[in-house]
């Protein structure tokens, strides 16, 4: 396996020192943060989490095999210990040294939703053509990032990270580390309205990924985007090129043709220097606005488009992000959205349902969370995309409560406090033949939901 950490580079990044004595050789071939999931050969860095201290594991770090821990608190005197002054800025240090050994293509995915989405579509274009190193799940915060980086091996051809942010201020030192070539925004829209304040707010935070942009680097932006100044003011200062994805004429990314159907879509695309036709194996129009952005991001990185499209065409939506299975013996279709919610998603996932639905379309919906003082609007607001897309709705907790009783009582099935006490309300109203389709923020836990109609199949495959 290749050598992704030495001794000595180890050293140079942190600014640490192994003990001096006894001084055994260091290989390191991967980054680990967690010995549940730690591979012998890996380095081990003792972070300090909100309740757990990675120093109290060193030792099981080592006894797994780690080449080396990274700490910053005594863990005793074993020749692999690199002792640094922070281990949260020894895993950044190790972040910013892996990125300037890096001579592949930097990709940076951000905006409010989509951007697991579009990173694992990329992920999955790019492998085709070269090799390519990307965040794990929804890496994408203060230290999902610099672990990302930290891992990233000199020799990719393509590394493609996910930038997210709850607060201000949160994408720039991120950005900084990443120094992407390419800079993907997906979408502004209301996710972390509470904290942020307003949609501005937020596509002005989106917008600082592209300052982090080389002259003549490449941003590519959904069109149609909020805030679309801040997108277009920050690339001219970056002096970067700013590619629109949509299907007008002014799009330097415009896909036509686009065609729907419940197992994805298929458009055309035209690119600068490229025009092709291209599949999205995801349903749903998000998740081809989604493979647009990818496509466009592909190219701008310069990649071979016909190994990308092909590429691209293994993409399947992740678990809790509109994967389609048939549960309850095979007799009722389930669209499993229950990763996460916001009024963006929320109404993709209800299109979603009113396009894969071929017998009575049944939407279950839990809370969508910090949304603070906006809550009660945008939770009714769903209204008209629920009318249009459900003939019978489920909800659960107290914001959802609001949008449950502005219903028409014929679409009324049920509400519940808590995604608990809904399943089983849910699970014997459904009928053989119904679509149903499962979502609501992480703190919903609308995975309940999921579990009670998975309960009693051996067997839970595609539809
Ligand atoms: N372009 C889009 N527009 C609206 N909804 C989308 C879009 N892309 C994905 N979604 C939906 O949003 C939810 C989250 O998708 P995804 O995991 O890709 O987003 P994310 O930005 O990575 O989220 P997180 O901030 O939780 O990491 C899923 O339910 C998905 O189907
Ligand atoms: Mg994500």
């Amino acid at each position: 396996m290749t050598v992704l950490w030495s001794r000595a580079d180890l050293e140079a990044a942190t600014s640490g020192r192994f003990p001096p004595s006894g001084a055994v050789t260091i290989a390191g071939t991967g980054v680990s943060i967690d010995t549940r999931t730690l591979r012998p050969g890996d380095v081990f860095i003792a972070l300090i989490g909100e309740n757990s201290n990675g120093h109290a594991h060193a030792a099981a770090a080592l006894a797994a095999g780690a080449a080396a821990v990274v700490a910053h608190e005594p863990c005793g005197d074993d020749p692999r210990i690199l002792k640094v002054d922070d281990t949260l800025a020894a895993m950044q240090g190790m972040a910013r040294f892996a990125r300037a050994r890096f001579a592949g293509r930097m990709l940076a995915v951000t905006g409010s939703v989509g951007k697991t989405s579009v990173k694992d579509m990329l992920h999955a274009a790019l492998s085709a053509c070269g090799p390519t190193h990307c965040a794990v799940a929804s890496y994408n915060n203060h230290w999902g990032v610099p672990l990302t980086l930290a891992r990233l091996p000199a020799a990719s051809a393509y590394c493609v990270c996910e930038i997210g942010m709850n607060h201000a201020g949160e994408i720039a030192p991120l950005a900084a580390m990443v120094r992407p070539d390419v800079a993907v925004v997906t979408t502004v829209a209301a996710s972390h309205l509470g904290l942020m304040g307003s949609i501005d707010a937020i596509a002005r935070e989106k917008a600082e990924l592209l300052l982090a942009l080389p002259a003549g680097g490449i941003a590519v932006v959904a069109a149609g985007i909020a805030g679309s100044d801040h997108f277009e003011r920050n690339a001219a200062k970056a002096r970067a090129t700013l590619w629109r994805t949509g299907t007008t004429a002014d799009c330097a990314a415009q896909a036509g043709d686009v065609a729907q159907d419940a197992q994805g879509s298929t458009f055309s695309l035209t690119l600068p220097d490229w025009q092709g036709v291209a599949r999205v194996n995801a349903p749903g129009r998000h998740m081809a606005d989604n493979a647009m952005l990818a496509l466009a991001a592909a190219h701008a990185a310069g990649a071979d488009m016909a190994r990308a499209v092909a590429g691209l065409a293994t993409f399947r939506p992740g678990a809790g992000r509109g994967a389609l299975a048939k549960v309850m013996h095979d007799k009722v279709a389930l669209l499993d959205e229950s990763y996460n919610a916001s009024p963006a998603s929320v109404c993709a996932a209800l299109d979603l349902l009113g396009l894969v639905a071929t017998g009575r379309r049944i939407a279950v919906l839990g809370d969508m969370l910090e949304l603070g003082a906006f809550a009660r609007h945008e939770h009714a607001s769903l209204l008209p995309a629920v009318r249009a897309n459900a003939d019978a709705v489920f909800c659960c907790g107290p914001n959802m409560k609001t949008l449950f009783d502005s219903l028409p009582p014929a679409l009324r099935g049920a509400w519940a406090p808590d995604s608990t006490t809904l399943a089983p309300l849910v699970r014997t109203a459904l009928r053989a033949g119904d679509t149903v389709m499962v979502k609501g923020s992480l703190g919903s836990r609308m995975r309940h939901v999921v579990a009670a109609l998975q309960a009693d199949d051996a067997r839970v495959g595609p539809a």
